[in-house]
C-alpha cells in the first residue's frame, strides 16, 4: 500500500510559523515522522509541500494513476475557499483525509468553514502532526477493512 501527503501553503514555514498555533517541529520533522510511522505500519508513504493551488490540483488528480491507495491532505488556508482543490478531490477515486494540525473550529470564525470536507472521506485536525498519523491510520484501517460483498439478489 502506498499513500501520498500533500501539505499546502505555508506548511514550508512549520517550526517558525506561529509556533503557539503550529508548533515547533519543521516540515522535515513532520515529514520524518510521517515516514516512520509509515515504515512501522509496513506501508509506503511520500511527502510533497507546494505553495501552488494547481500543483495540488495536479497531484490529486495524478495520485490514483501513480499508484496511491489514498490521499492525506492538509490544505492549508485553501481549506476555507478553494472551489478548485475540493472538486479535485471530489472527481478522483481514491480517498482522501483532510488533516489540520489545529483545531480549526476553535479559531477565527472565518476558519470553521472547510469547503474540502464535504468531498473528503473524512477529517483529523487538532493533534498537531499526530494528526498526519492519524489521518494515515484511517486510511490504512480503511483499505484494509473488508468490502462489502454486493448481495446476490
Ligand atoms: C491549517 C489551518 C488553516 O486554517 C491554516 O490556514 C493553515 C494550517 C492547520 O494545519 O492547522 O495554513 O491547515
Amino acid at each position: 500500500m502506498k499513500f501520498l501527503v500533500l501539505h499546502g501553503p505555508n506548511l514550508n514555514l512549520l517550526g517558525r510559523r506561529e509556533p503557539q498555533i503550529y508548533g515547533s517541529s519543521t516540515l522535515a520533522a513532520v515529514d520524518r515522522r510521517i515516514r516512520e510511522h509509515a515504515r512501522l505500519r509496513g506501508v509506503r508513504v511520500e511527502c510533497r509541500q507546494s505553495n501552488v493551488e494547481g500543483q495540488h490540483i495536479d497531484w490529486l488528480q495524478a495520485a490514483e494513476g501513480q499508484g496511491f491507495d489514498g490521499v492525506v491532505f492538509n490544505p492549508g488556508a485553501f481549506t476555507h475557499y478553494s472551489i478548485a482543490l475540493r472538486d479535485a478531490v471530489a472527481a478522483i477515486g481514491v480517498p482522501v483525509v483532510e488533516v489540520h494540525l489545529s483545531n480549526i473550529h476553535a479559531r477565527e470564525p472565518w476558519r470553521h468553514q472547510s469547503v474540502i470536507a464535504g468531498v473528503a472521506r473524512g477529517q483529523v485536525l487538532g493533534f498537531g502532526p499526530v494528526s498526519y498519523l492519524l489521518g494515515l491510520d484511517a486510511l490504512i484501517a480503511v483499505e484494509r477493512a473488508p468490502r462489502p460483498r454486493p448481495s446476490r439478489r
